[in-house]
């Protein structure tokens, strides 16, 4: 996806990302489980990539982090992270395609949070690249995405889907519009550049992550489904997204 369609998209929504406390159905049935993979995040540097509106950002810092350098493209999810709470984050605008500014072995842990979905495959395989050299011997790089198979498995429906813009193979590397809901029913808009399991391990693997990762298939639960029956309930059962943890 181009530089200037993401930044649109992110400039022109920022306001229904900025949020103190859970909104998102994302908060929900992802968030808190990957930043229990980050753990331990306690005196660790750490760089949330594709960081928006900081709500990862505040909470690494909440967790312990040592400190957080947080990156975004748009303009526009950076001012509203700097208008809320800055402590520990240095928060700036650029592009997780160009990371040469960053010293090698620099972090402990790297956290890219639906950051993926809008980088091609060429693109993710450049970026997983920079993430490897930038992290400390033995440092961590967590990141989620839609799971691949979401897109085949939803209509184009509330709360949360991706159209698909051809099959699971034919549609690999092309753009899936898709929303995800807010609690209070107020749609936000989406996009997924579409791979398959096989890409994301290729990707990992050109990287030089040769160790085993830890994945994760993140999906909503009981609590979910007693909190807000109607919101949650139409996901019962549908892998939504997925994390991986790799080690250096
Ligand atoms: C789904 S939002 C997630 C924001 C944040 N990580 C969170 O979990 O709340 C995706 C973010 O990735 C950013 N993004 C997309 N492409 C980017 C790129 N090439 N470089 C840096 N940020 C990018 C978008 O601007 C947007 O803020």
């Amino acid at each position: 996806m181009s530089e200037k369609d993401t930044r649109t998209l992110y400039n022109a929504q920022a306001e229904n990302w900025q949020r103190t406390k859970p909104i998102l159905l994302s908060d929900y049935s992802a968030r808190p489980f990957v930043l229990d993979m980050c753990e331990p995040i306690k005196d660790a540097r750490v760089f949330d990539l594709g960081c928006g509106e900081g709500y990862v950002s505040r909470q690494l810092i909440n967790r312990g982090a040592a400190s957080v350098v947080a990156m975004d493209i748009s303009e526009k999810m950076i001012d509203a992270a700097k208008s809320i709470e800055t402590e520990g984050i240095s928060y700036s605008v650029g592009d997780a395609r160009s990371m040469a500014e960053y010293d090698s072995e620099s972090f402990d842990l790297v956290l890219a949070m639906f950051l993926f979905n809008y980088l091609n495959v060429e693109e993710s395989a450049q970026t997983i690249k920079e993430i490897f050299r930038i992290l400390k011997p033995g440092g961590r790089f967590v990141m989620a995405v839609p799971h691949p198979s979401l897109p085949f498995l939803r209509k184009k429906e509330f709360p949360f889907y991706f159209e698909p813009n051809g099959n699971y193979f034919s549609g690999r590397n092309t753009l899936f519009p898709g929303q995800i809901w807010r609690l209070d029913r107020v749609p936000v808009n989406v996009q997924c550049v579409h791979k398959t399991w096989e890409d994301y391990f290729a990707c990992f693997n050109a990287a030089g992550f040769s160790k085993i990762p830890t994945v994760k298939e993140l999906r909503i639960n009981e609590t979910h489904i007693e909190q807000d029956p109607e919101f949650f309930t139409p996901l019962d059962g549908i892998p939504l997204h997925v994390a991986f943890k790799l080690i250096k």
